[in-house]
């Protein structure tokens, strides 16, 4: 048994997805941002890691963006084993503002969303069994760490983030002018669905065209995380690639479990920036306040946390 210093109590070793004991006890307390209790990895989650990235390193070199190889270089993330937060902010911060941030698990979309505002990635902890390395819907420290945070050392993409978080304090502003809390609630979800969708499209599944003329590259940490999924999606026929549209995207339903059958493409990171500042833009003349219904379900805490940011 491990012990976690500041409690003194003792948890069991391992941090595997949905195996947890530590995850499951935060989450009993109610503790939403929690320390990495790095002691707590198992042999078997440092070998996960390790057959992640090794696997990953040379389809990386095929088919991701520029930014992130730079981003992999400046954070010098240890091959052989889980990264430590702590490390890696080191050398994040300094580069973008931006630092990792251990969760205990699902974070409501408005608090999410609110902490890239503040330069904050919430960030999963656990790490799939090393016998399943598949791609899985839950997030785990190897899509976060290795999918999403060498994004975060680019400062244009960082930016970008960082005007989406605003878009969600705009949302929830907007949701406080409209008086009938049914009409709130409906435009508030579609909103909520809007910004999910965009979301999903360009930081999870985007890809962007290579400046150096090397056709698409990859630059969504779906995408980035995916052993099988960062091949198919610029190899496969069956994958629809188009330049990307705001009114498209933000009416476009996708499922989570699946390799995506349409993609998105953005010129640059700049690209991406402006057109946040044109979903925000569209969120202010109320395009968004009634998408196409479908996927993704908006669920009740998701909406509360947009209804009630001010009481958080
Ligand atoms: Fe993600």
């Amino acid at each position: 048994m491990a012990q976690i210093q500041d409690t003194g109590v003792d948890v069991p070793i391992g941090m595997t997805t949905t195996e947890a004991p530590f995850i499951e006890m935060s989450r009993s307390k109610g503790e939403m941002y929690v320390e990495q209790p790095y002691g707590l990895y198992s042999e078997d989650n440092h070998e996960a890691w390790r057959r992640l990235y090794a696997r990953m390193l040379p389809r990386w070199e095929k088919y991701a963006n520029e930014h992130f190889m730079k981003g992999i270089e400046n954070l010098c993330l240890n091959p052989e084993a889980v990264p430590k937060l702590e490390d890696v902010n080191q050398f994040l911060c300094p580069l973008t503002g931006f630092s990792a941030k251990a969760v205990s698990g699902y974070v409501p979309a408005y608090l999410f969303f609110d902490a890239l505002r503040n330069r904050e990635f919430p960030t999963t902890i656990t790490i799939r069994r090393k016998d399943k390395l598949e791609y899985l819907p839950e997030p785990d420290i190897f899509h976060d760490i290795a999918g999403h945070v060498p994004m975060h050392t680019d400062k244009a993409f960082a930016d970008t983030l960082v005007r989406f978080g605003e878009c969600a304090k705009t949302a929830a502003e907007i949701a406080q002018e409209i008086p009938n809390p049914e009409e709130r609630a409906h435009q508030v979800a579609s909103i909520i669905r809007a910004m999910a969708r965009f979301f999903w499209f360009t930081i999870e599944f985007g890809l962007m065209r290579d400046s150096r003329g090397q056709g698409l590259k990859v630059y969504g940490s779906g995408l980035l995380s995916s052993f099988g999924e960062i091949e198919y999606c610029i190899e496969s026929p069956e994958v629809q690639r188009y330049p990307i549209q705001m009114e498209w995207v933000v009416n476009q339903a996708f499922e989570i479990d699946k390799y995506q059958p349409l993609l998105f493409i953005v010129d640059s990171f700049d690209h991406l920036y402006s057109l946040v500042d044109a979903l925000e833009l569209w969120m202010k003349e109320g395009k968004l306040s009634n998408v196409a219904p479908c996927e993704p379900e908006v669920n009740e805490e998701d909406l509360k946390s947009f209804l009630h940011w001010d009481q958080a």
